[in-house]
């Protein structure tokens, strides 16, 4: 049998390189290999206030954006978490395994309420256990995502750990997958910040639906570190981060993308990166407007037919070790 894969993005704001490079390209190539579930966490947008016209809007966007990634619907169950209600169960029983001060840990809550948690919803807090509660309702072995999300595969492990110990066996222990490329791609204008779909200068994020002036635009006005060549330098984030893109985008090794710039500086380097992202963005949003509206549609109801089934297992099981049934 196939080991299962999970992931997921939420339908807020746009995606971007960095979403892409550290999650989506690994799912297409995960793909083929793995039984692959890759879902549109809608209920994860709702732990921050939401337009109800936006959030239905974005959620078929995003998955037009996985389609087009190359997320191939044939192989791969896409489906929108909404539509499983056994996310919300699974979440309310992991709630009442999941310790207040473990959440309190969790950089991301602290990041996003912005050292405001007083003012922010409870779900905003519980959100790593919703997560937790994606994961192993699908009995995943492995989860591809971002660097950013380690910390909450960390609690997902321990949830399901303490949960086996103390009912009985119920869940896989689920693994990171975690590529050491792109796992974390850099804000154009603060190498010292991840790219963000919600960062406010909008020149320090590339959407994958920007066209190309601004993907010119914005490549041109990425900050630089002081130093002039063109290389790989753990000392200097912000060409480390722009040759990672040039390098994940073109396939090419480290070594060639170094001997392509070769005794040549920025001026060469930046509209070359930008090509590039302008030549590979080009097809994406070909097929982003491409695909039928019927068609995806009736890629995430069988998306969602094929998820209940496969959560209801581990409902049951969960909910009976647990005395509820
Ligand atoms: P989100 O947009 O927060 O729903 O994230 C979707 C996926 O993209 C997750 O797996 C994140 O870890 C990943 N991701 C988000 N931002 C970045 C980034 N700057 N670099 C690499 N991966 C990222
Ligand atoms: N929290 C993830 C993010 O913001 C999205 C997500 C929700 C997810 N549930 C998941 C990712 C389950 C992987 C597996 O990026």
């Amino acid at each position: 049998m196939k080991k299962r894969i999970f992931s997921g993005a939420q339908p807020t704001g746009d995606l971007h390189i960095g979403n892409y490079l550290g999650a989506t390209k690994n799912w297409v190539e995960l793909q083929h290999e793995y039984d692959s579930l890759f879902c549109i966490v809608d209920m994860h947008a709702i732990t921050v206030p939401q337009d109800p016209e936006v959030l239905r809007k974005k959620s078929l966007e995003l998955a037009r954006m996985y389609l087009a990634a190359g997320v191939d619907p044939d192989v791969a169950t896409i489906f929108i978490q909404s539509d499983v209600p056994a996310h919300a169960e699974l979440s309310w029983v992991l709630n009442c395994v999941a310790r207040m001060g473990e959440l309190e840990r969790m950089t991301q809550f602290k990041d996003k309420s912005e050292g405001k948690a007083e003012r922010a919803s409870v779900g905003l807090f519980t959100y790593p256990v919703l997560m937790a509660a994606d994961i192993l309702l699908y009995q995943s072995d492995l989860v591809p995502v971002g660097q950013d999300q380690k910390q909450h595969l960390e609690l997902t492990r321990d949830l399901a750990e303490r949960f086996n110990r103390d009912y009985g066996e119920t869940f896989i222990l689920p693994e990171p997958f975690i590529r050491k490329d792109g796992a974390k791609i850099l804000s154009l204008k603060d190498p010292s910040k991840k790219m963000s779909k919600s960062d406010p200068n909008l020149n320090a994020t590339i959407f994958l639906q920007d066209d190309a002036d601004t993907i010119m635009r914005k490549v041109k006005k990425a900050v630089t570190d002081s130093g002039t060549t063109i290389e790989f330098d753990e000392s200097r984030p912000a060409i480390n981060n722009l040759l990672t893109i040039y390098k994940l985008l073109t396939g090419k090794t480290s070594e060639e993308c170094v001997s392509d710039f070769e005794g040549q500086g920025y001026g060469q380097f930046k509209p070359a990166l930008g090509e590039v992202i302008v030549e590979f963005l080009k097809p994406f949003q070909e097929r982003v407007a491409a695909f039928d509206e019927a068609e995806l549609r009736n890629v995430l109801d069988a998306g969602a037919e094929k998820a209940r089934n496969l959560a209801s297992s581990t409902i049951e099981t969960t909910y009976r070790n647990l005395g509820l049934k």
